[in-house]
Order: structure tokens, then sequence, then C-alpha cells
């Protein structure tokens, strides 16, 4: 059991496949990378849907200075899975700077508890300690730089809300639990608030393990370009968002608004307060939809 801000979360080991082990949240029941386990998963969404390395060490795309948003950062296996291919492949310059954001230690403290059974956190154990206890730790980087890795404890839809600056992320890797159990990580005014938060001349690509048409809607509608990411545990695909057209390898077309998003019962956009609301999309919302620069 984890005490965070009050209240009491817990958190259990579950056996996947391959005798590799995850974490699941007993207060909602949500298996954290579920089927394929943390590395696995942390790989194939996060680090190939963000050409993480790739575009860390690419002048002129975040090259001089590559800034990752880890949201959600949870039991760090996303976090820790950027560090490791960071410290593996990095030959940019300027370094990287992560910035991980989570309200509750309650997971990052399971996963140090646990760090024998779920291995991926063994090496790190130092690292998470340093960042735990005073919210920052500079990890080396190839060629002499350095990685600088911060964590901000609060609720994420706040810490966007406040005007003060954040430098704008080059990646997110999104990675809150759902939308029924996170309502407020996946509206029409987040998305608005995050795409706010990136800027056009760097560009930047968001990964998250949903293929949900009213999520991806949602990100349109907020102003963000979206895609197919690739397949993970049960998923055929997941999802890539951009903040200009032309970064996505894999763009949702015209095929996909006009069959999927027309004919689905739950493509309507989600919204701050209307709850978890299921229902096809309205005819304002799909013409907007139209109107969006990726289906010109
Ligand atoms: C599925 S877990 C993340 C797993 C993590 N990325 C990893 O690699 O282990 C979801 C995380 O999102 C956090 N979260 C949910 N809602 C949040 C909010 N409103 N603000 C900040 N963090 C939130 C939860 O506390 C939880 O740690």
């Amino acid at each position: 059991m984890m005490e965070v801000g009050g209240a009491t979360e817990s958190f259990e080991l579950v056996p996947l496949a391959g005798g590799i082990q995850s974490l699941r949240s007993l207060a909602n029941g949500q298996t954290f990378h579920p089927v394929v386990g943390p590395r696995r998963e942390a790989e194939t969404v996060h680090l190939h849907g963000t050409r993480l390395v790739e575009r860390a060490n690419a002048p002129g795309d975040g090259g001089g200075g590559f800034v990752v948003w880890d949201v959600g950062l949870g039991a760090a296996a996303n976090a820790l899975a950027a560090v490791e291919a960071l410290a593996a492949g990095y030959r940019g310059v300027g370094g990287v700077r992560m910035l991980s954001f989570d309200h509750s230690l309650g997971a990052l403290d399971f996963a140090v508890a646990q760090a024998a059974a779920l291995e991926y956190p063994q090496a790190h154990l130092a690292a998470l300690g340093t960042l735990r206890e005073t919210g920052a730790v500079e990890l080396p980087l190839g060629g002499g730089s350095m990685l600088d890795w911060r964590l901000y404890l609060e609720d994420f839809p706040a810490r966007l809300a406040r005007p003060e600056t954040l430098p704008a992320p080059h990646a997110v890797f999104y990675d809150p639990y759902s939308p029924t159990v996170n309502p407020e990580m996946w509206t029409w005014e987040t998305f608005a608030a995050l795409r706010g938060r990136t800027r056009m001349e760097e560009p930047c690509l968001l990964t998250t393990y949903t293929r949900s048409t009213a999520v991806r809607v949602t990100l349109l509608l907020a102003g963000w370009c979206v895609g197919l990411g690739g397949a993970t545990g049960e998923k055929d695909e997941t999802t890539v968002a951009a903040n200009a057209p032309g970064l996505l390898a894999k763009p949702l077309g015209r095929d996909w608004l006009e069959k999927k998003v027309y004919a689905s019962t739950n493509a309507a956009p989600l919204r701050a307060g209307a709850g978890p609301t299921r229902g096809p999309i309205s005819e304002g919302d799909f013409e907007r939809l139209r109107g969006h620069p990726q289906f010109g």
C-alpha cells in the first residue's frame, strides 16, 4: 500500500506471458503495459512512435536540445526506456530534457519496492531515488551531453492551465489511465492546452496506447494531426499525433473520416464537464473535422 495525498493507493504484481511481470492498480483494476509488458510497450508505442533517438540526434528537429514530456510517469517504464535508449544512442548536441508529470508517486514507489520482480527499474534505483527526493536528476548521455530529468508532481491539466513557461516538447509520451478512469486527461480542453504548449518551429510527436475513435476525434478537433501507431499487445494499432502535418508516417485519411468516424456510435469528442460521453459525432463537429488541414 502506498500513501498518496492522504489517500491509499495499492498495486499488485501481475504475471504476463514469458515470465514478465507488470503491475495493476487495485483502485481501478487497470494493468500497466498489459500483454507485452513494460519494456516492449514503451519501445513499440513511445520510443518508435516518437522516433525518439533519431529525432533527438537530428539537427533542426530538436537536435539542439531535445525535450520529452512523459505524461503519467506512473511506474517509470516509459521514462526509463527513454533513459536507456538515449544513453546508448544519443549523438546530438545540447542534451535532452525530460519532464515527467504525475499527481501521484504511488506507482513509482511500488515499482522501486518491486524492482527485483519487475526487473526494468533495477539498474536505475539511485536515479529514481534522487528524482523522487529532489525532483530532478542528471544522467550522462554520449559525447559529454546530459539528460536533465525533472519531476512535476501535480494534476497535469492544472499544470497546463498555469501560465508559467515549460520547455516546449518535441516528444510526448501520453500514458494516463483510460478515459473512464481519468476523464480529465482525454478532453478537448486538455489536448488543446497541450497543443498550445508546442511550438510550430519545434516539431512534436505525441504517442498514446489508445486507438479509440473518440480520442482521435478529440485530438484532431484540439488542433493535432493524427495517425496510426504501431501494434502492441491486444491492440493491432495505437495512435501518434503531431503538431504539424507531414510529421506523421501514417496519417489517418479521408477514408477513416468518411467510413469510421461517420459510422461510429462512439465518435463524439470528449469535453470537460460532460463526463464519459459515448455517442455519434454531431454534424457540426463532423464539418469541423472535414475542414481540418489533414483532410484538405
Ligand atoms: C498507466 S499509469 C502510467 C504508466 C507509466 N507511464 C509507466 O511507464 O509506468 C497512469 C498514470 O497517470 C497518472 N495520472 C492520472 N491522472 C493524472 C492527472 N490528472 N494528472 C497527473 N497524472 C495523472 C496516474 O497517477 C498514473 O501514475
